[in-house]
């Protein structure tokens, strides 16, 4: 069995009414349920969403100490939690995937989301593609686990 961790950061749990013209109308909720259709037999979907930079920094530690995989959209502490990078390289570097995703393409909005502290250390990065941003992350970390 493989739980697949789907982490996310600060403003995503307002999915479906926050600036549907850049992120589209669907809620975490529906990526969920989208992400659970697909899943392959033997695999779990636990989609988690927090405001909160330590909240999240925990959670990539149980995925550590559980050894899951993890689809990771950090949202806006993307740009600039080193804290957040820190916790990504130790799950990295403890040989599980780790693939960063965003809905929208951060390199073609502002300036500032042109940066990512998270990119360096992570598995893969998906961007851009909404819904499908997670769909092949999902695909991506468990063609990674063995
Ligand atoms: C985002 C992009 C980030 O720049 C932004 O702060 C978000 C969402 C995305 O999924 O497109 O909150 O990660």
């Amino acid at each position: 069995m493989t739980n697949v961790l789907i982490l996310n950061g600060p403003n995503l749990g307002r999915l479906g009414t926050r600036e549907p013209d850049v992120y589209g109308t669907l809620t975490l909720d529906d990526i969920q349920a989208t992400l659970e259709s697909e899943a392959p037999e033997g695999t779990t979907i636990d989609l988690r969403q927090t405001d909160d930079e330590a909240t999240l920094i925990g959670w990539l530690h149980e995925a550590v100490d559980t050894k899951s995989p993890v689809v990771l959209n950090p949202a806006a502490f993307t740009h600039y939690s080193y804290a957040l990078r820190d916790a990504v390289a130790i799950v990295t570097t403890s040989g599980l995937p780790l693939v960063e995703v965003h809905l929208s393409n951060p390199h073609a909005r502002e300036e500032f989301r042109h940066t990512s502290v998270i990119s360096g250390v992570a598995t893969g990065v998906i961007a851009g593609l909404g819904a499908d941003s997670y769909r092949l992350a999902l695909q991506a970390v468990l063609a990674r686990v063995s």
